[in-house]
């Protein structure tokens, strides 16, 4: 596996491979990379001839200076573990690499980030497109992959995709989660043991959610059990609980057909955040 540092390295590279016909899969990263992300990995080397996977703590989507400071950088172990999970180029850039100087480029995603992520942390989306575009741009993929985890995200990124005409196929996977059901994340290793232990409840809490939606209870009152839940667990701070339709991602207060909503939660245990979602479709209730 090649590590590359450069924006003109990466350039060159992913410019030989097209040249030569190769396939290129683009795997994002801010890297303290988890069984989620070597997930995305292997996909992206059994549908492409060669991955790129790109490992940046990108500084403008985070809103928080704690967060940003106290993300976990792990590039040495990280590396170790792409090698064999199928990854052909490592793209390691530094801040200054990506941001030579400050960008000023704004983008305005209107209702889609007007919600849950990108209305608890302004300026996210605005970052976290920008660093796409410009990884874009730089590897040229065929194919990218991400976590339906940062399920805003992924609905950001395809719309980014379809305005500015990404010549590539966005691959979105299910989230990966621990045998506690709690989702696979880098923020995880940042947990204490106490609040470790009581992760989980975020994942239980959609699923109460969900069950009681199978009930064809109406969506007020599911939300108000679920909140009441979350209350009973003092450990947790609830940011949001949203159950929403899972294309607008617009909160909706019925269920209708044929529909998938998206159950979405965000919430601090101590001074870490968490977010998770789980997805239902009407048409099974
Ligand atoms: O999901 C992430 O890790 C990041 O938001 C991404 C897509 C790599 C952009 O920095």
């Amino acid at each position: 596996m090649e590590i590359l540092q450069s924006a003109a390295a990466l350039q060159a590279q992913t410019e030989k491979w097209r040249r030569e016909g190769q396939r290129i899969g683009l795997v994002p990263t801010m890297g303290a990379l988890h069984d989620g992300h070597l997930r995305l990995v292997q996909a992206a080397a059994a549908e492409n001839d060669v991955v790129v996977v790109s490992i940046f703590v990108n500084p403008t989507q985070f809103n928080n200076p704690d967060d940003f400071r106290l993300y976990p950088r792990l590039p040495e172990a990280d590396a170790a573990l792409l090698g064999p999970a199928g990854c052909t180029a490592l793209f390691l850039p530094s801040v200054e690499e990506m941001y030579p100087e400050q960008s000023k480029l704004r983008f305005d995603f209107g209702s889609l980030e007007q919600v849950m992520e990108g209305a608890h942390r302004p300026g996210h989306f605005n970052g976290v497109a920008t660093v796409v575009s410009k990884l874009f741009h730089l590897s040229r993929p065929h194919r990218a992959y991400f976590g339906q985890k940062d399920l805003q995200q992924v609905a950001i990124i395809r719309q980014l995709v379809a305005d500015l005409s990404f010549d590539l196929e966005l691959i979105t996977f299910p989230t990966v989660r621990e045998a506690d059901g709690l989702a696979m994340s880098s923020r995880n290793r940042r947990l204490s043991v106490e609040a470790r232990k009581k992760a989980p409840q975020l994942y239980k809490a959609l699923q109460l959610g969900v069950r009681l939606l199978e009930e064809n209870r109406p969506v007020a009152s599911v939300k108000n059990e679920v909140l009441q839940f979350l209350a009973m667990e003092e450990a947790i701070t609830l940011e949001y609980f949203e159950i929403a339709d899972a294309r607008t991602l617009q909160t909706v207060e019925e269920l209708t057909q044929p529909q998938e909503v998206a159950l979405c939660i965000a919430a601090w245990l101590a001074e870490v955040r968490l977010i998770d979602n789980l997805l239902i479709s009407a048409k099974s209730l």
